[in-house]
């Protein structure tokens, strides 16, 4: 468990090594583009949350097991059983298992508190000791973001 954790934290590190290095030639979107992104799909983000501050967030904390692209290819997905979440998979393998299926509550509540708390793989952490609740808001906006097909909230 403790070898677990220990290269958990270097590849954090170099996740975020290699996150700066992204951004700089540009494979990022920026806060503008991200917002360009959301009037053009027309994605009403909730309400709660800024999703550039979801995007900066998830960079941190979430990209080594859930891929900079949030495609749940990250770099400790290898070593995970299940897998990481794909968070830009809206309309999921099976009907009814697409992130656009989750309420905001739902994903709210996994990112509080972690795959255990849920009922799924523990190796999902809890963030909510962690990250403010308006942070974990943001995350939630900017999961609805990536989502594709591109999530439309329900009335
Ligand atoms: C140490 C690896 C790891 C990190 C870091 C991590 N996750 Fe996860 N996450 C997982 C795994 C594994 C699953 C899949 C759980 C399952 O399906 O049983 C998951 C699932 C999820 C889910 C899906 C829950 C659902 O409804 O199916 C959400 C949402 C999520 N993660 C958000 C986040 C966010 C946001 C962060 C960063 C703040 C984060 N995760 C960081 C491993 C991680």
């Amino acid at each position: 468990m403790q070898i677990l954790f220990r290269g958990f934290l270097a590849l954090l590190f170099f996740s975020i090594v290699s996150v700066s290095f992204a951004a700089g030639k540009g494979e990022f979107m920026t806060a503008d583009e991200l917002g360009a992104l959301q009037s053009f799909t027309g994605k009403a983000v909730i309400k709660q949350g800024d999703p550039a501050h979801g995007r900066s967030l998830y960079t941190f904390y979430c990209t080594p097991c859930h891929g900079l692209k949030g495609d749940g290819e990250g770099q400790l997905a290898k070593l995970l059983d299940p897998k990481p979440r794909n968070h830009t998979d809206g309309k999921g393998k099976r009907a009814g298992d697409g992130m656009n299926d989750r309420t905001d509550e739902q994903l709210f509540n996994a990112i509080t508190k972690g795959g255990q708390g849920i009922n799924k793989s523990v190796n999902m952490p809890a963030w909510g000791h962690i990250i403010s609740e308006k942070g974990r808001w943001d995350l939630v906006s900017y999961l609805r973001a990536i989502a594709n097909p591109p999530y439309v909230p329900k009335k």
